[in-house]
């Protein structure tokens, strides 16, 4: 073995398939194509600027310098608590059923290494956040798949998990609205999951990192607030998304506090946890003002409406997502998602996610983010309509 070989369990990881499309855009670049890129879901605009402030005011306070606490702040856990009865009716006790996460990604990989062992399965959605299928590997777990299909309105088919996967289930992982497919939660698929978990005893993870992202009136519900769901699950709340926080790594993981309490005792084992000024400002993002989180919204429903109406001109149908910043939309006939994401490079110099990246199901589909500045999205727009029509 080679000084430098990696570990088994990395070498277990699937091989990165984008490599070429990767090569394609900077050959474009090269050539001096200005190429837009839909790929990545980070928000363009700016951390709202109260947040900013409550920041500046945090990194003031020297009691924010030292080594947090794994448990976190009480005014972190306050406000976390404080916004999910606000916004969801939900219940927390904010001594006991909530603590900081270094963001979503973290406690999702972290989850894995607190619950799963070798034979264990972890259940995924299938296409998915790739950390749902990453984790239970590196865990030395098996992850099983879930397709998501349009059909069943993006959930998965829950009679049809294999009886010895389900047996060997402790995790499941869910996310609505969802990345990549823009769907929001089918009327009693929480219910049904939480029968399922109480009967086959495996850990729910609702992973909430979309609620806030809406559209057209819609109101995206908590796992939590379903009957049952803290009996069962945890559910992972990031502020990346909804309050253009991403480079701040400020989650946090709420509801089923033994479960909570496991995460945290793998947690001191592995990191000093989430900077307290993070915290601080999270604390005040949650209990700030919503007028902002709607006008973001707003600037995403914005552009959706443009990017579906631009799709329609070039043939590609698709539904309009109610969540996410996202959407999800079918290749034209004989392409496969790959094909699709190149060609669109090729013609427009505009990048879409291929579908396959996020899972065998998500193969036939690309994925485009409204996270690109209007006067570009435009652009890109524009550019598909003039190269990829008829
Ligand atoms: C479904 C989902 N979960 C989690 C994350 C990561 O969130 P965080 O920035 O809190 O790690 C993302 C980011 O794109 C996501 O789409």
């Amino acid at each position: 073995m080679a000084l430098t070989d990696p570990s088994k369990r990395l070498e277990a990881m699937p091989p990165y398939m984008f490599a070429e499309l990767e090569r394609k855009i900077e050959q474009k670049q090269d050539e001096g194509v200005e190429v837009i890129s839909l790929g990545i879901g980070d928000p363009d605009t700016p951390t709202f600027r109260y947040v900013v402030e409550a920041m500046r005011e945090a990194v003031g306070d020297p009691s924010t310098h030292k080594y947090p606490s794994n448990r976190g702040r009480p005014e972190f856990r306050e406000a976390v608590a404080g916004f999910y009865m606000q916004r969801f009716g939900v219940e927390i006790d904010a001594v006991d059923e909530v603590i900081p996460a270094i963001g979503a990604k973290e406690c999702i990989y972290n989850l894995c290494f607190a619950f799963l062992d070798p034979g264990d399965v972890a259940l995924a959605s299938d296409p998915g956040y790739p950390v749902y299928t990453g984790g239970p590997i590196l865990a030395g777990a098996e992850a099983h798949l879930l397709p998501l299909v349009p059909e069943l309105d993006f959930a998965p088919d829950l009679d049809a998990i294999p009886a010895d996967k389900l047996a060997a289930a402790r995790l499941l992982f869910i996310n609505y609205p969802n990345n990549p497919t823009g769907a929001v939660v089918p009327d009693g698929f929480f219910e049904s999951v939480i029968e399922l978990a109480r009967e086959h005893e495996f850990l729910v993870v609702h992973d909430n990192a979309y609620s806030e992202t809406t559209f057209d009136g819609y109101v995206a519900p908590s796992f939590l607030q379903t009957p049952g769901a803290k009996e069962v699950g945890v559910e992972v709340f990031s502020l990346s998304k909804g309050y253009n926080m991403t480079g701040w790594r400020c989650a946090a993981i709420l509801g089923n506090a033994e479960a909570v309490k496991t995460y945290w005792r793998l947690k001191t084992n592995i990191d000093s946890g989430l900077f307290e000024a993070v915290q601080l400002a999270g604390a005040a993002a949650l209990r700030g003002k919503h007028k902002h989180v709607e006008e973001m919204c707003s600037i995403y429903a914005r552009r959706r409406d443009l990017v579906v109406e631009a799709l329609g001109a070039i043939g590609v149908d698709v539904t309009t997502p109610k969540g996410t910043i996202y959407i999800w939309a079918p290749v034209p006939d004989g392409h496969t998602s790959t094909s699709f994401a190149e060609l669109v490079l090729d013609e427009a110099g505009v990048v879409v996610s291929p579908g396959s990246m996020y899972g065998p199901s998500g193969e036939g589909f690309f994925r485009i983010s409204l996270t690109t500045p209007d006067e570009l999205l435009t652009e890109a727009v524009e550019r598909l309509r003039a190269h990829l029509t008829g």
